[in-house]
């Protein structure tokens, strides 16, 4: 028991202290190249793994577990969506025919109203493809699922409801859902309803008023009654390690969700909101100096607890936009940010070997913790958004 225990103490310890220097321009690009090569191996080995009608899940390496999913489980649009990030590098065939294979297996979601992530699930799988193919079939399935999403807009909340009520919420609004909106503007801008937009607008400035603290980290839950005129019950946590503490997967979902929104939109404050979320989490004392998060920015036993690399991914992706967005000393700052998470997600600490971690790219994501749920384990979307992440750097 106490070697168990020393072992796990060496293993954070390892975590904390394989700090790369980090690489950037032409030496970071090769290094993301060779990640891509092979991350389309490893993708191939992923679909071999899991059976036709499921989706994977997560991988523990420790126990060699794989865990699968069916097709409404709110990450069941990543691998697909990955896949078709691979096939849009690699122009690989058999890259491309897998990837078919798993669109086909999302396709009857777009009718899916039973939560509010079918931006995750719909957006990332067919609107991948449908950029890449331009496929129409595919432009059909995303309008679709955009007019599902909306049935869930409560205008008593001016939000979109994200979990169906139970005995933990009546009308739970999570930060995560500001990474759904994309399909709503997208889907109006491209011959949808325009009332799509007002939808994604309307919610993107409630939880601007609503789901920030006064230093500007955001809570993960907002729980409301929706009778009454839709009254805020708590501001709350489901994954956080308490109901104020910075979890840092919402942290990045909402600086990711807002630098996306001032991209569809032009509105100036949402790219405010994305900077003062970023300044929190660069400035951070328990930000650790190769950039991916603890799972928690306020659990109590930072430096031994577990980090998050799908908060480091979602980090990146969000960074490498934010850059593009802000000039000077300020855009730098989040391009160096995104190239020093890019550099340790590509050492041997996070990265795959090949053929390991079932076919998964990366190591050691939380998925929610307090809950005893995908703890240090591989998750797809921390590849998707690493793939995503390594994509715009290599477009640049
Ligand atoms: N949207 C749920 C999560 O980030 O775990």
């Amino acid at each position: 028991m106490k070697k168990a225990i020393l072992l796990g103490v060496v293993g954070l310890c390892i975590l904390q202290t394989s700090i790369a220097q980090p690489l950037s321009g032409d030496k970071l690009k090769a290094r993301l190249r060779e990640n891509l090569a092979l991350a389309q191996s490893q993708y191939k080995l992923l679909h071999a793994n899991i059976p036709a009608d499921r989706m994977p899940q997560n991988y523990d390496i420790k126990t060699g577990t794989m865990k699968t999913s069916d097709v409404t489980w709110w990450c069941s649009g990543f691998f697909p969506g990955t896949l078709w990030y691979l096939f849009e590098y690699g122009k690989d065939k058999e890259i491309r025919a897998i990837a078919e294979t798993r669109l086909r297996q999302m396709e009857p979601m777009k009718h899916y109203t039973g939560n509010h992530d079918l931006g995750f699930m719909m957006y990332c799988s067919f609107g991948n493809a449908y950029r890449i193919t331009g496929n129409p079939a595919y432009k059909t399935t995303i309008d679709t699922a955009a007019m599902s999403l909306a049935t869930r807009y409560r205008p008593q909340i001016q939000s979109i409801q994200s979990w169906d009520s139970s005995k933990n919420f009546r009308c739970a609004v999570i930060v995560d859902n500001m990474m759904n909106l994309e399909l709503l503007m997208w889907a109006a801008a491209h011959g949808g309803s325009p009332r799509l937009r007002e939808i994604a607008i309307t919610h993107a400035n409630t939880t601007m008023e609503r789901h920030f603290r006064p230093d500007n980290a955001a809570f993960h839950v907002l729980d409301y009654t929706l009778g009454e005129g839709g009254r805020l019950l708590r501001k709350t946590t489901w994954q956080g390690y308490s109901d104020s503490s910075a979890w840092s997967r919402g942290q990045a979902w909402a600086l990711y969700g807002y630098s996306s929104m001032y991209r569809l939109s032009g509105d100036r404050r949402y790219l405010d909101q994305a900077r003062k979320l970023a300044a929190f989490i660069l400035d951070h004392p328990r930000l650790p100096k190769d950039g991916i998060p603890y799972w928690d920015f306020d659990a109590p036993t930072i430096p031994n607890t577990l980090r998050d690399a799908s908060a480091g991914s979602i980090l990146a992706s969000a960074f490498l936009e934010m850059s593009g967005q802000v000039k000077g000393r300020e855009g730098d700052r989040y391009l160096r940010a995104a190239e020093n998470i890019l550099t340790t997600l590509s050492t041997d600490t996070y990265l795959a070997a090949p053929g390991t971690n079932g076919g998964f790219l990366l190591k050691h994501s939380v998925g929610a913790l307090p809950l005893k749920g995908e703890v240090d384990v591989a998750l797809t979307y921390a590849d998707y958004y690493f793939v995503e992440a390594m994509m715009r750097y290599l477009a640049r």
